[in-house]
């Protein structure tokens, strides 16, 4: 059998990581990989800590690109690799727009489509935007679907997604999680990599990047850190995406505050060790609220929806919005309140054993689903 893999940002990278490896490691599967390059820097530095090289690279990251860029040399990119791999199946992740126009690509070639995080919804196809709208529509293209929760596949299920047709497997974010948490337990430190870190200040780790908040909402959001980050006791580390939007938001409103330090993405393994020496996380990433509640660390989520509940119900994450004095009500409450501290610093994992990217792999080889 042969499959392709694609996937072009960040978290795909991180998501599909342990997939590539268990494909590289089964008996009876060609794979090859595709990178669409979506991301170039922050999807590179996720290649090697994985240590994965893609047969395939398409190279298509312009600066400040549109979504009307990235489908149509996907869809194109893509449609040519398949051409010359010839797979039986094309895998994806999630809801990027690489993974909608790669999985239109292999639809055009009537080449099935795995979808890894499927059936993920908020029910409001602007937020996020165009998320929402691409796992949708991969959805639509799939022949597998792989849900990482009972809530997900419930929504698959009611969208008319037959049994046969549906796996729950974890989300494969814990598997990579479990990997990098191997390698910081066993390698060097690295508090030498932060050296401004205070040790007398709680940390607050802060991440924000949707589209939809680019409309006032990250501004808010940068905001609300500005005071929050005048209390004498807490420190705000904030690793800016590459994204110009974010980028201009960021450093417009933050770049002089003393206890706010404005740095680089993060490779994944320092990343996990700011997100273990976090007191508090504010984010509206999808895979931070997913990998925060398995560290015990409470989530401000600044979004108006999340299509992650699983957190929300185990009491780990809260859904904030994007007004300033939404964040800084409850973080000050989280600051100051060792109650309410405690109550959601639980480590929760709902989204997942590790042990997802195998239960993957044995189900494309039974082939089941076909
Ligand atoms: C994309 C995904 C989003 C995902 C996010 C993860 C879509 C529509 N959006 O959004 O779902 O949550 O990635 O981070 O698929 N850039 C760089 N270097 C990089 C990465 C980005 O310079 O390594 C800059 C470029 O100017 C690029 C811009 O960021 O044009 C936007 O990148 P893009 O992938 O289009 O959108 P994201 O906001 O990153
Ligand atoms: N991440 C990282 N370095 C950073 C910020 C985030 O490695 O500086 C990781 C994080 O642990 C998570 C993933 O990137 O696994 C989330 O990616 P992002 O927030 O870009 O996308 P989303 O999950 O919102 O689609």
């Amino acid at each position: 059998m042969r499959v392709l893999t694609i996937f072009g940002t960040r978290p795909e990278a991180i998501k599909l990581a342990p997939v590539v490896r268990a494909f590289a490691a089964a008996d009876g599967i060609i794979h090859a990989t595709c990178v669409t390059g979506q991301h170039r820097q922050m999807l590179d530095s996720v290649l090697e800590v994985f240590e994965l090289t893609p047969e395939y690279d398409l190279d298509i990251m312009k600066p400040g690109q549109d979504l009307t860029h990235v489908t149509t040399a996907v869809l194109e990119g893509v449609g040519r690799v398949i051409d010359d791999f010839k797979p039986d199946w094309v895998v994806v992740q999630g809801d990027t727009t690489t993974a909608f126009a790669g999985a239109l690509a292999a639809f055009y070639r009537k080449v099935k489509v795995a979808h890894v995080e499927a059936g993920l919804r908020t029910g409001n196809i602007h937020s996020p935007w165009p998320e929402e709208m691409n796992r949708r529509m991969v959805g639509q293209l799939a022949a597998v679907h792989f849900p990482p929760t009972q809530i997900a596949a419930d929504n698959l299920r009611r969208e008319g997604v037959r049994e046969d047709d549906l796996l729950v497997t974890g989300n494969t974010v814990i598997d990579a999680l479990q990997w990098v948490a191997g390698r910081l337990d066993g390698a060097r430190s690295f508090a030498d990599k932060f050296p401004f870190l205070d040790p007398d200040r709680r940390l607050i780790l802060v991440t924000g990047h949707r589209r939809e908040n680019f409309d006032g909402g990250l501004e808010r959001v940068c905001q609300a850190l500005a005071q929050i980050g005048r209390r004498g006791d807490v420190q705000i580390v904030y690793p800016v995406h590459l994204n110009p939007n974010v980028q201009r938001t960021a450093q417009a409103v933050l770049a002089d505050c003393d206890s706010v330090h404005l740095i680089e993405p993060q490779d994944y393994l320092p990343f996990v060790y700011l997100m273990r020496q976090a007191y508090l996380i504010v984010t509206d990433s999808g895979g931070v609220q997913e990998e925060a509640p398995g560290l015990g660390k409470p989530v401000l989520v600044t979004r108006d929806t999340t299509e992650r509940p699983e957190a929300i119900a185990a009491g780990t994450a809260r859904l904030i919005g994007t007004s300033s004095e939404a964040l800084i009500t409850s973080a000050s409450e989280l600051l100051d309140d060792a109650n309410a501290y405690a109550a959601m610093a639980q480590a929760k994992n709902p989204f997942g054993d590790g042990q997802a990217a195998g239960r993957i792999v044995k189900r494309l080889l039974q082939g089941q689903a076909a």
